[in-house]
């Protein structure tokens, strides 16, 4: 099928590249230019593993192709999605600006009938409020359908999620669009779940708020585990064993962060605000999150006891693994909390030191991550990279001033760590 995507970030890149490795003809509109240029010539703008080949292989095939105009997409495509951000304002509630231009230009660019789908993230009722604009700032009158389909990729894993999804979540407003809809999604062999467009658009929001609590659940009871002597892991493995439970999403770690969860949950207790609802139990997830990296500090603080200038190593900047995405990282708020307390910083992350250096000023960004330790008093692990489980432990212990390693991701068996000689703290353990 032809295809347009408008917005070429994580969402609207990635699905416009899987759409054509599946072997739809897919258009990518951008308004950056120097995004646009970069995807022509065969770069792309984020890390995301396994996406620069896809991009390369799609584009090399005719299946792939990148612009800065709207119309040219509109034009060329009868299904048009749109994956521009929605971000956060100051009160917790979306930013809708960008959606709404887009939908204008939409409008303005439509001669005969287009599948408008949302793949943004958006408070329930957005798709009416869509419809709305089309219809207002439409030229000709020409038909159209609006369609909610929210995207549930993770970053870092964003090709194999979309490759193989669990769901397909389409909202309609009419039936018009599902055949268009089935047929797009057919190759991914995922069950395609049809619902009205509200109950859609809540389902993306439900979904992220109700893993952001899932973390905080077993971050609250990870705090017991410390109390109490009990191990996280063993406790999360034994709930996790119970399917209706699950086993993903129940890491213990200094906090989730990333564009996503803190925006969402902020955004889904507004939207339960605007209905007259207080949605306490999501306020609560808010606040063990932000405990959660209190904690940690304070973690430190107690071992080193002042933090004004010692030297401590701090390994992962990103969100998350596998991605160069900074966005509300968990080990950044960490890196300006020590740097707060008068710390000197000695830093590495495998991607993100580039976008890192924007925002995290007077540290030193160390290439190696085995070189990291040298003359630190303390190590701390704040991003759960694989690659840092290969971490030269004996090199590390003998380059600390003192054997102290501080883990907010879990990575070690505490055990073996005492046997290798290092004072090791963790998280509910
Ligand atoms: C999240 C959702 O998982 C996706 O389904 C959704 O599509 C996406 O948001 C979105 O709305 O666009 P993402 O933010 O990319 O994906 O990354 P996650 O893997 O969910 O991790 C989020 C944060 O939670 C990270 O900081 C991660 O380290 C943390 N986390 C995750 C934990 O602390 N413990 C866990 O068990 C899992």
């Amino acid at each position: 099928m032809k295809l347009t995507i408008i917005g070429t970030g994580y969402v609207g890149l990635v699905t416009g590249t899987c759409f054509a490795e599946v072997g739809h003809q897919v258009v990518c509109v951008d308004n950056d230019p120097a995004k646009v240029k970069l995807l022509q010539e065969g770069g792309i703008p984020i890390y995301e593993p396994g996406l620069e080949e896809l991009v390369k292989k799609n584009v090399g095939a005719g299946r792939l192709t990148f612009t800065t105009s709207t119309a040219e997409g509109v034009e060329k495509s009868d299904v048009i999605f749109i994956a521009v951000p929605t971000p956060p304002q100051p009160d917790g509630s979306v930013d809708m600006s960008f959606l709404e231009r887009v939908a204008r230009d939409i409008a303005a660019a439509m001669t005969s009938y287009k599948i408008v789908v949302d793949k943004s993230t958006v408070p329930v009722q957005t798709g009416d409020k869509v419809a709305e604009a089309i219809k207002r700032y439409g030229k000709a009158r020409v038909e159209f359908d609006v369609v909610s389909n929210p995207e549930f990729l993770r970053e870092g894993f964003a090709v194999e999620d979309l490759m193989h999804p669990d769901r397909i979540v389409v909202g309609v407003r009419s039936q018009r669009p599902v055949p268009a809809l089935q047929e797009i999604y057919a190759p991914f062999n995922a069950p395609i779940i049809i619902t009205d467009i509200n109950s859609a658009e809540l389902i993306k929001h439900a979904s992220n708020s109700f893993l952001a609590l899932k973390i905080s659940y077993i971050n609250a009871v990870a705090v017991l585990c410390e109390a109490t002597g009990a191990n996280i892991q063993e406790v999360a493995h034994g709930m996790g064993m119970d399917e209706r439970i699950g086993r993903r999403f129940l890491h213990a770690s200094l906090g989730f962060g990333g564009s996503c969860f803190p925006k969402d949950l902020s955004a889904f207790i507004k939207i339960a605000e605007q209905v007259g609802y207080d949605f306490r139990l999501l306020k609560e997830v808010q606040h063990i999150n932000a405990a959660q990296m209190d904690r940690f500090v304070k973690k430190i603080q107690e071992t080193l006891w002042v933090l004004k200038d010692k030297t401590i190593g701090v390994l992962g900047l990103a969100f998350k693994q596998n991605t160069d995405d900074i966005r509300s990282s968990p080990a950044l708020d960490l890196c300006h909390r020590l740097q707060k307390e008068g710390a000197v910083l000695r830093v590495h992350d495998p991607k993100a030191m580039e976008k890192a250096k924007a925002v995290l000023k007077d540290v030193t960004y160390v290439e190696d991550m085995n070189a990291v330790a040298e003359g630190c008093d303390a190590l701390v692990i704040a991003t759960e990279w694989d690659e840092f489980k290969k971490l030269d432990l004996d090199r590390a212990r003998k380059a600390l001033t003192h054997p102290i390693l501080f883990d907010g991701r879990n990575l070690f068996d505490p055990a073996e760590m005492e046997r290798l000689g290092f004072i090791y703290k963790s998280i509910g353990r």
